[in-house]
C-alpha cells in the first residue's frame, strides 16, 4: 500500500491567473506521480488546497487532478472552506458539519480530521471532533491506523507558523488519541517543511508543500521588529510516498525536480546491486 501525499497547494495565490506558479509547481508533482517509477494507491491532498477558499481555485485544482490515474481524498486545511471544497469534491465524505473521515486501505485504516476553524489560521479541534475521533479509534482497536490532520499538534521551532504546545484544541486531541495503541503514524501539513518528530510516543511526519516552502530559520521572532529574514523560499515542490508493507508505515519525500541522475542500473552498477542482494542473503 503506497500512499501519496501532497500539502499545501494554495491555489489562488495569484488571484485570477489560471497559470499561476503554484498550479505550475502542483504540475509538475502530479506529472512526477503519474509518470514517475512509484505509483501510489491514493492520494492524500492534506490541506490548504486554496489560498481564498473561493469556487474558481477549487474547480482548477479539481481540473489539475482530474487525470491523476488514482482515487483522490481532500483535506482541510485553514486556508480552505468546507462548501466549496466538498462542491469541488463532491465525492468526498463529510460527518457532523466536518469534512473528517475514515479509509479502509487493505488492513490499514486512515482517518482524515479536519482540524480547521475557517478564518483561523492556528489549529482547531472542538468536542464534537473529539468525540468523533475517539469512537472511531474506539470502533477498530486492532486495526493499525494512520490519522492524518492538517495542522500538526507540536511546536516545530519555526516561531512565526508555531501554535503553542498548549492550545486546547491539542489537549482535547491528545486526550482523543490517548491510550489507542493502534495508531501507527500522523501525517500532516501546514508547515510547508519535511519535519518528523516523535509524538507522545507516535511518529509524527509533515509533507512538504507544492507551493513555495517555509524558510528554515530556527531563531526566536519578534512581531514588534522585522528583521527581514527569509520567510518562504522558492525551493522545489515535494511530495511524500508512505508505504504500508503490513508490519510498518515507511515515509519517504521527494523534491519534484529535472535533477540530472549520477548513475543508472547498468553494467557497471550491477556488481553493487548483487553484492548488497548478497548480504542481504547471508546476514
Ligand atoms: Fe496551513
Amino acid at each position: 500500500m503506497l500512499i501519496a501525499q501532497i500539502t499545501d497547494i494554495h491555489v489562488g495565490f495569484e488571484r485570477g491567473n489560471p497559470d499561476e506558479y503554484n498550479l505550475k509547481r502542483l504540475g509538475k508533482v502530479l506529472r512526477r506521480l503519474s509518470d514517475g517509477p512509484n505509483r501510489p494507491d491514493l492520494l492524500l491532498m492534506s490541506g490548504d488546497l486554496t489560498e481564498y477558499g473561493d469556487a474558481e481555485s477549487y474547480a482548477r485544482l479539481a481540473d489539475a487532478v482530474a487525470q491523476c490515474p488514482v482515487p483522490i481524498w481532500p483535506m482541510m486545511g485553514n486556508h480552505d472552506l468546507r462548501g466549496p471544497l466538498l462542491d469541488a469534491f463532491p465525492q468526498t465524505p463529510a460527518s457532523e458539519g466536518f469534512v473528517q473521515y475514515a479509509l479502509d486501505l487493505d488492513g490499514l485504516r486512515l482517518i482524515i480530521l479536519d482540524t480547521t476553524d475557517e478564518w483561523r489560521h492556528g489549529g482547531a479541534f472542538c468536542d464534537a471532533r473529539a468525540r468523533w475521533l475517539a469512537s472511531e479509534l474506539e470502533a477498530h482497536p486492532s486495526t493499525p491506523t494512520v490519522i492524518a490532520m492538517h495542522h500538526p499538534p507540536f511546536e516545530s521551532g519555526i516561531a512565526w507558523m508555531d501554535c503553542d504546545a498548549d492550545e486546547q484544541w491539542i489537549a482535547r486531541f491528545t486526550a482523543a488519541v490517548s491510550g489507542h495503541r493502534q495508531i501507527v503514524s500522523i501525517l500532516s501539513g501546514h508547515l510547508h517543511r519535511n519535519i518528523h518528530t516523535l509524538w507522545n510516543g507516535i511518529a509524527l511526519s509533515v509533507c512538504p508543500s507544492t507551493a513555495p516552502l517555509v524558510a528554515l530559520d530556527l531563531g526566536p521572532i519578534d512581531s514588534a521588529k522585522p528583521d527581514g529574514r527569509t520567510m518562504i523560499s522558492d525551493e522545489p515542490p515535494a511530495l511524500a510516498l508512505h508505504r504500508w508493507d503490513g508490519r510498518q508505515l515507511v515515509t519517504h519525500t521527494e523534491a519534484v525536480g529535472d535533477f540530472p541522475a549520477m548513475a543508472h542500473f547498468d553494467e557497471a552498477m550491477q556488481p553493487v546491486v548483487r553484492l548488497i542482494e548478497s548480504e542481504r542473503r547471508d546476514g
